[in-house]
This record gives structure tokens, C-alpha cells and sequence, in this order.
């Protein structure tokens, strides 16, 4: 039977623009090409761990503009259910990301409606597990935290504190170092390098990843992110789960675009 995940998180509308090379401050790039595509990191996770096998069930909130419908497609797609999707008359979350041709990004979120999912509006029923970013208001991460069945994970993206608890905790290696230090599982993703898990503090297992073509790196730490939390509640240890993760982020590195980028189970298999 396939493991029950539960996604508290966002969902943006991304406004990609793909340069031979990010501009400077100050400076202006033409010549990009330009793309609509649905993103978000709790959309993008909640995606992959569907690609993976999960069911998945998104809790989230979008406005009721043209942006909507475009931002919620991906998970349409992929079979998320969303009987639980907030609507509200702010504008449905936007980023707007830059791509250069090494496959390097930069990105900054209006978020809009993503900040309307409140404490209030979590109503996690059936499922194996919570899982949540940190693109929408704190107070309802740290609701979903308490309301969560045995396993709460949290990708602690984009970096800001206070820190709700979790049973594990997913950063980037820039995020890492604004983490306190904590106790439980901590997974620290590097890039092309791998990743690295702690418990309690002390490193207990590190995996490489296996060497691609970088296209686009949007995503791909919500791959390794679906990916980890999907492998552990498969009953997977932490070491394979963590393998497993690194190789689903560098499939997504290898691909143009966030949820497209997605790799399946059997992706996943083939490349380990
Ligand atoms: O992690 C990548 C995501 O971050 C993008 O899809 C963008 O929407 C931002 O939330």
C-alpha cells in the first residue's frame, strides 16, 4: 500500500527567465527565454513524493486570480489531492526565478496567498506523515508540527527562525548554518557533493551524488526532500533513504524547470 504524506506548504506561480548569465546588481540582461510554469516548494514536494509513489494530499492556499489555475496544474497532474485548497482574494504566490546556462538560479517569492494558510485551517486527517516548508506563516508550521502524527519533516527553506521542532529537519548548506544546533535527525544537502545526515549533532552518514549535466538546480532540493521523507516512511533506513535522495536531486538538477523536473521511482532506481 502506498505511504500517506500530508504537504502543509506553498504553492507559486514561477516566472522563469533563462539567461546565458545572471545580471550583476544594477545591471540589465536581454536575450532570455521565458517561461510560466507551476512551482512553490511545498507544490514541488508535494509533485515529486506523488512521482515516487506517495499519496499525496496538499494543504495550501492560492488566490482567486489567473495565476491560480496555472500554479496548481502540476499537482492536478500528478494526482495530489487538494479537496483541502484554500482560495482567497490575494494574489496566488509568484517567484520569479533567473536561470543561467550553468544551470545556477536566482529566485525571490511574493508569496500572496501562501501567508492566508493559518493555524485554523489544518486539518491533517488521515495520514503517515506531515511534511513542511517554510513559505508560509510560522504559527501554522508550528500548528502542524503539534497536530502531526509520528513523523513531522521539515525542510527549513528558505532560512528564517524560530526553528519549529521536527523529527527531521532538511537544509541546504546555506540554511545549515542559520540551523541551531538540535537534537533528532538533521540532513544537510550539498549540491553536487552530496548530503550529509547528524543525529544529535554527530555525522552518522554521508552520500554522494552521482554526476550530471547541471541544467537547472530549481527543485532539486525538493526532490532530495520528497524523496528522503518517501524512502523513510517506506520503511527505508536513513542511509538508504539518503542515497536514494541524492540521486533524485541531481535527476532534477539534470532537468529545466521545478515540477517538471520530478523524477519518478523508477528514475530513481535506475541511476542508484
Ligand atoms: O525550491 C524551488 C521553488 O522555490 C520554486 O519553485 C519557487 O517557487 C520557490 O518557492
Amino acid at each position: 500500500m502506498a505511504v500517506r504524506l500530508t504537504v502543509v506548504g506553498s504553492i507559486n506561480l514561477d516566472l522563469v527567465a533563462r539567461v546565458e548569465r545572471l545580471p550583476r546588481a544594477g545591471e540589465t540582461v536581454t536575450g532570455a527565454a521565458f517561461t510560466r510554469i507551476p512551482g512553490g516548494k511545498g507544490a514541488n514536494q508535494a509533485v515529486a513524493a506523488a512521482r515516487l509513489g506517495a499519496q499525496v494530499e496538499m494543504l495550501a492556499c492560492v488566490g482567486e486570480d489567473e495565476h491560480a489555475e496555472l500554479a496548481i496544474a502540476g499537482l492536478k497532474e500528478a494526482g495530489v489531492g487538494l479537496d483541502r485548497l484554500k482560495r482567497v482574494q490575494v494574489p496566488t504566490g509568484v517567484a520569479l526565478i533567473t536561470v543561467d546556462a550553468a544551470g545556477e538560479n536566482e529566485i525571490v517569492v511574493a508569496p500572496g496567498a501562501n501567508l492566508e494558510l493559518r493555524p485554523d485551517d489544518l486539518d491533517l486527517g488521515d495520514t503517515d506523515a506531515v511534511l513542511c516548508q517554510l513559505e508560509i506563516p510560522l504559527e501554522t508550521v508550528e500548528r502542524a508540527s503539534e497536530l502531526a502524527p509520528d513523523g513531522f519533516f521539515l525542510n527549513a527553506a528558505p532560512a528564517r527562525g524560530p526553528y519549529p521542532a521536527a523529527d527531521v529537519t532538511i537544509v541546504n548548506r546555506f540554511e545549515a548554518d542559520t540551523l541551531p544546533q538540535r537534537d533528532g535527525v538533521v540532513v544537510t544537502t550539498l549540491g553536487p557533493e552530496g548530503a550529509v545526515l547528524y543525529e544529535d549533532g554527530i555525522e552518522v552518514a554521508r552520500a554522494e551524488a552521482p554526476h550530471v549535466q547541471a541544467v537547472d538546480g530549481t527543485g532539486a532540493g525538493d526532490a532530495f526532500t520528497a524523496c528522503f521523507v518517501v524512502s523513510v516512511l517506506e520503511g527505508r533506513s536513513n542511509e538508504e533513504a539518503l542515497r536514494r535522495a541524492a540521486v533524485a536531486g541531481a535527476l532534477a538538477a539534470a532537468t529545466f524547470g521545478a515540477q517538471s523536473s520530478m523524477p519518478t521511482k523508477d528514475q530513481v532506481d535506475a541511476l542508484l
